[in-house]
């Protein structure tokens, strides 16, 4: 979008607050997201990611602060801007007593499509969702990572300029997250506007290009996956698994190896540019761990360092 030649984003929140009763879930967070960049919320449960999703999508009022998408402000205009975006709620919603066809056919006429315009778009879609072959099942009988697909198609049925998905790939098997990933990959460079929630790093690691990370309903930490972990972590990690219990008795012993060490419930993590090299300084002062692992740091590693915790416990 543009006004006097320059570029609006298409989301923008300012102080945004979601409170339930006295619970503050979203504690005035200031967000930007631009015209075709695929945008994510990555944290752990009740980070406030729904929370937010919800009021982008105009279903959840704000509490307060200021919030335009599209340009428009979803207290007024909520109609409008609901028939430009598609979203997907972490809970499909599907309605379980019609097929996969009916679903996308009934969705589509609630936008204004005509008959012939959502029996073409069904087609597509289920073409999308690989449920061709299931067009005439009744959802119920549809397995968990099915409906999730068909949640998602069903989302596109307006061709939106801007897709909202809270946490699209729960419940999908690997190869079903994959083809997901490569189909939103297509979407983007239609020039489709996505924001994604998502707990999982590597799913925020391959879609997004820029991404806050939000815990406990603040912004803790706001960049590309590639600079937030340059600026939060080392280049590699050397992980040591010892024996239930043990790990704590053995942080002592590596002491100076690393730029910083994590202690977990079953390992430490050893922070630091060359990860074999600090192997080999910990097996020369005779620490004996069950099992190592010399890797890349990831997104993970900077949500343990911003918050002192894992992202899926
Ligand atoms: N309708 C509601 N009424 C009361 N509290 C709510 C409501 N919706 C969410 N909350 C609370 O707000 C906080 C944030 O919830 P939210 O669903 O936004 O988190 P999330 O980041 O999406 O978590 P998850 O990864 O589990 O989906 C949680 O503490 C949750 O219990
Ligand atoms: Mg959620």
């Amino acid at each position: 979008m543009t006004e006097g030649g320059v570029s609006q984003p298409l989301v923008s929140g300012k102080a945004l607050v979601k409170r339930f009763g006295d619970f503050e879930a979203v504690r005035g967070i200031d967000i930007e997201v631009n015209q075709g960049e695929a945008f994510g919320f990555l944290g752990p449960n009740g980070a406030g990611k729904s929370s937010t999703m919800r009021m982008i999508a105009c279903v959840s009022p704000r509490s307060d602060g200021d919030l335009r998408v599209l340009g428009m402000d979803p207290d007024i205009d909520g109609p409008r801007i609901r028939a430009r975006i598609g979203v997907c709620p972490q809970q499909d919603n599907l309605d379980t007593e019609l097929t996969v066809r009916e679903n996308l056919q009934v969705y589509g006429r609630f936008f204004g499509l005509s008959r012939a315009q959502v029996r073409e778009k069904a087609v597509e879609l289920m073409e999308f969702a690989q449920l061709s072959d299931r067009a005439n099942a009744e959802v119920e009988s549809l397995s968990g990572g099915m409906k999730r697909r068909l949640t998602i198609a069903r989302s596109l049925v307006n061709d939106p300029e801007l897709l909202l998905l809270d946490e699209p790939t729960t419940g999908l098997d690997p190869q079903a997250r994959h083809l997901l990933w490569d189909r939103l990959f297509r979407l983007k460079q239609r020039g489709v506007t996505l924001i994604i929630t998502t707990h999982y790093m590597d799913e925020a690691e391959q879609l997004c290009d820029r991404l806050v990370v939000m815990d406990g309903g603040r912004i803790v930490a706001e960049g590309s996956p590639s600079a937030l972990i340059s600026r939060y972590s080392s280049r590699e990690v050397l992980e040591l698994r010892f024996a239930p219990g043990e790990q704590a008795g053995h942080e002592a012993k590596v002491e100076g190896l690393a730029e910083r060490v994590e202690v977990l419930p079953d390992r430490l993590l050893l922070y630091t540019a060359n990860g074999e090299a600090a192997l080999e300084q910990v097996t020369a002062r005779g620490v004996r761990p069950v099992s190592s692992l010399v890797r890349r740091s990831t997104l993970e590693d900077v949500f343990l360092r911003l918050t002192g915790r894992t992202l899926v416990d």
